[in-house]
């Protein structure tokens, strides 16, 4: 996904839209660009990878101008090259647009204003937007209606920003898609972006765009309404202060060297505003508030699809065994991009759950389309309020875990994880013997992770030990089979070490093969009924030379004498326990991409959520 930003009416536009764009960097980092008028054109600036280049290139004096857009990529069409950055401009330079998301027809498109004689200088998708803009204009049409029209014509999940010189002082945004927010202020000019934390400094009033909404926004007024009808509105801005409030204050890296660390430091308190005034374990009860209105169709479930993707695909499986084991629903889990594509029977009983931290990654947005097109009860677990996957879905519960800045998902995995078994109480018809010790558990986790966190060197000695590692396997079983699989991935995220997480079981049936002694292996062994069957994986591991750590339960001494080293984690219930797991695996990746000096935060090739299907 790429990060948009933009402004008019605004004194010191690139300046708002380089911070702007400073918010966003976390949507994608494979180049930057700005633009701005200049004369009867505008001029655009254009720099590879960082933000920071983009500023170098611009050098001492950014440009002075009220009216500005810019963009942060994700490259998705075309290398990681200046040509390819945005804004894309047609040859004369007077038409510059950002856009966030692909155009699935840009080939036919492309062929077409070739043919007319437009002149291309880019591998995007994206650089015919001006060019179809310029088509329109070049037949008569007005600004509006070019652009109007240049959206019609264009397949896809999107969200566009395009600035003409043919208009000064006016923007012309559209979310197709893709989510764009209006910054709405007294007498300070309009601010435009992907995310409304983009001008949060700015201002509090926000209009979010609902799909298929276009805005026309100047320096003094704004107009919205469906592109395909010609109704235009200015809707009332909602303030989100209190949101930003408590946004930024849980966003400021508070002294640690990196977001993931501080993310992961922040577990104890997320798991504690997640449970906050849901859970009631004195009592017995869990009550979420989110899930009322559509109580009388919960009634009638008999089967739940999770659609996730990423870490959110992992939290899931976990899920899947509570709400199996707590709540005797069945429940599957599905990749989303695999749901999209799947033809299979589904009955009007089965509710289709959507778990994202962002709200906004497009195969999960477009399995829940689906789901809604087979009108299907459409459930969310979310952590970006106000996200699109929170205005689509029929009734859903929020993660509480604030912001998340490092692209790794930590905190917001430990929250997924905690709505996942509040959710599996309350859909439970009756209290079973694990409801309450359960809730006891998960009330009782906050001081558990603390006093965890409180020394965390024995995994960094140990990841240390281990980061020279050109590969790594994860093993773990039951409820710890997820927890070996998102320790594979956060260790690949981050290191771009090549890791796989299987069961234990399964790994005599093929991927044993691999192990050697340069192959290390971390077994997620903590205690539980599967432990002596993960004890015999460790054994045929170690029977062919190769290392292992295993995360073990406190007080469990004996498997030190069969493993090479020991993560120790507080012991819990086996509901409970991939929660602590996770937070020390997640420790592991942090530790040993530290060792290796890589970009933890921001790591190659990824972004915070893909809003390109
Ligand atoms: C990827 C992120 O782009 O999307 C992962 O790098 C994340 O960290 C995945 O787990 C899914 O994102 P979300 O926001 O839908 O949970």
């Amino acid at each position: 996904m790429c990060g948009i930003a933009g402004c008019v009416g605004h004194e010191g536009g690139p300046d708002f839209v380089l911070e702007g764009l400073s918010t966003l960097e976390y949507r994608g980092y494979d180049s930057a660009g700005i633009g701005y008028p200049a004369g009867e054109r505008i001029e655009v600036v254009r720099a590879v990878g960082k933000l920071a280049n983009l500023v170098a290139a611009l050098g001492d004096t950014v440009p002075d101008s009220d009216t500005a857009i810019g963009h942060t990529r994700w490259a998705t069409h075309g290398r990681k090259i200046v040509a390819n950055a945005h804004p894309h401009t047609n040859e004369d330079s007077t038409i510059a647009v950002v856009v966030n998301g692909i155009f699935e027809n840009y080939v036919e498109l492309k062929e077409s204003l070739v043919k007319n004689g437009h002149l291309f200088r880019s591998e995007t998708d994206t650089e015919i937007v001006p060019h179809l803009i310029e088509s329109y204009l070049e037949d008569g049409y007005e600004p509006e209606a070019a652009f109007e029209a240049s959206l019609a014509q264009l397949d896809g999940n999107f969200a566009v920003l395009a600035m003409m010189a043919h208009s000064p002082g006016k923007l012309y945004a559209a979310n197709i898609g893709a989510p764009l927010a209006l910054g709405i202020t007294e007498n300070d000019g309009r601010f435009i972006a992907s995310d409304p934390l983009a001008f949060s400094e700015r201002t509090s009033k926000v209009v979010i765009l609902e799909d298929n909404d276009l805005a026309i926004v100047t320096q003094d007024d704004y107009h919205v309404g469906n592109y395909k009808e010609k109704v235009r509105t200015t809707p009332l801005p909602q303030d989100l202060a209190d949101l930003y409030e408590e946004e930024h204050a849980k966003a400021e890296l508070g002294g640690f060297p990196h977001y993931m660390l501080k993310e992961i430091h922040d577990s104890a308190e997320t798991v504690h505003s997640t449970i906050r005034g849901r859970i009631l374990a004195d009592e017995g009860i869990v009550k979420l508030g989110g899930l009322e209105s559509v109580q009388e169709r919960l009634r009638n479930i008999d089967r739940i699809i999770i659609v996730s993707c990423g870490t959110s695909y992992f939290a899931g499986l976990i899920g899947e065994a509570l709400i199996e084991e707590v709540a005797e629903i069945p429940v599957e889990v599905q990749l989303a991009s695999e749901f999209c594509a799947k033809k299979e029977p589904i009955d009007k009983n089965t509710a289709v759950l959507a778990i994202s931290q962002s709200g906004e990654t497009a195969d999960t947005v477009s399995a829940l389309r689906k789901a809604k097109f087979l009108n299907l009860l459409t459930l969310g677990v979310v952590n970006a309020p106000g996200s699109t996957i929170s205005r689509l879905t029929d009734a859903g519960v929020y993660c509480r875990a604030g912001e998340e800045r490092s692209v790794a998902s930590t905190k917001a995995f430990t929250s997924q994880v905690i709505v996942l078994s509040e959710i599996a109480l309350a859909l439970a018809k009756h209290s079973n013997e694990l409801s309450r010790p359960l809730m006891h558990e998960l009330t009782e986790l906050p001081d558990a992770i603390n006093r965890f966190l409180e020394d965390t060197s024995q995994i960094k000695n140990i990841a240390e030990k281990y980061a020279a590692s050109k590969n790594f396997l994860f093993i773990g079983r039951g409820y710890n089979f997820p927890n070996a699989m998102e320790g594979a991935l956060k260790l690949k995220e981050i290191s771009y070490i090549h890791a796989e997480g299987i069961s234990s079981g399964e790994m005599k049936h093929g991927t044993i093969a691999l192990i050697d002694k340069n192959f290390p292996t971390m077994a997620v062994a903590t205690d539980s009924p599967d432990l002596e069957k993960v004890m015999s994986n460790i054994e045929e591991i170690k029977a062919r030379g190769g290392p292992v750590i295993a995360v073990a339960s406190e007080g469990n001494i004996a498997i030190k004498n069969i493993v090479d080293d020991v993560i120790y984690v507080p012991k819990t219930m086996e509901q409970v326990q991939p929660i602590l797991n996770g937070i020390a695996l997640q420790l592991f990746a942090y530790y040993v991409a530290a060792k290796k000096g890589v970009d933890i935060d921001q790591p190659r090739n990824l972004a915070k959520s893909v809003t390109v299907g």
